[in-house]
């Protein structure tokens, strides 16, 4: 199976569902890890619960953001992982992180429209009747690299920012799991911004 290191900062229902998800031998994907950037995200103790090793890297504010990102790098690459997966994970990943194994970050929102930490209040605030969710390899911009899918959502009458995040959740982690199950089951490549199925590129998931 391919190795993966789940990051989170709260809830950690994605991840809940990839945990489970990945039970099955099949999947084709185990977790080894889950990292937070806060002590305290209730996922820790979900993961925790269910037997995976967790770690925290506390992020020590923006004048530390440097040191902070190669730490993290480290404590990621302690647990040799084939691919990242940043699942509700509300920092920017730099360069250190992204060099140790793909990342796949989830977004709740259609992108490149609503990039960024209030995805879901910017929709809303614009006016759009259909948003989504969106999941992604992680580059050195915010929410900009590769789309590999997606999947759209209407905004109804009555919604507000809680009541639309709820159903992008409800559809969301569905996206994740079947996307994570299918680059570690059938790898991928890149040939420009598009991500293809197929073998180049994880190599390094082939060898388990
Ligand atoms: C998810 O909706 C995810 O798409 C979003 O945070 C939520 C985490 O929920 N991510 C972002 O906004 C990233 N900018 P969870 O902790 O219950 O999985």
């Amino acid at each position: 199976s391919a190795r993966v290191v789940v990051l989170i900062s709260g809830t950690g229902s994605n991840m809940a569902a990839l945990l489970e998800a990945a039970e099955d031998p099949e999947y084709g994907a185990a977790v080894v890890a889950v990292g937070s950037d806060r002590e305290n995200a209730a996922g820790l103790e979900l993961a925790e619960k269910a037997g995976v090793p967790v770690f925290a890297e506390p992020f020590r504010g923006r004048g530390e953001r440097a040191a902070w990102n190669a730490d993290l790098a480290a404590r990621i690459a302690s647990y040799h992982p084939d691919l990242v997966v940043s699942a509700g994970f509300m920092r920017i990943l730099g360069r250190e992180v992204i060099d140790v194994a793909p990342v796949v970050n989830l977004h709740p929102a259609l992108l490149p429209s609503f990039p960024g930490a209030h995805a879901v209040r910017d929709a809303l605030a614009h006016g759009v009747r259909v948003t989504g969710s969106t999941v992604h390899f992680v580059d050195e911009g915010v929410d900009t690299g590769p789309i590999i899918d997606q999947v759209a959502v209407r905004v109804e009458p009555g919604d507000d920012e809680a009541s639309l995040h709820a159903r992008i959740k409800a559809v969301e982690s569905r996206l994740l799991v079947e996307t994570v199950g299918r680059l570690a089951r059938e790898g991928w490549r890149l040939e420009g911004r598009h991500v293809r199925p197929g073998a180049a590129g994880n190599e390094r998931a082939e060898e388990n």
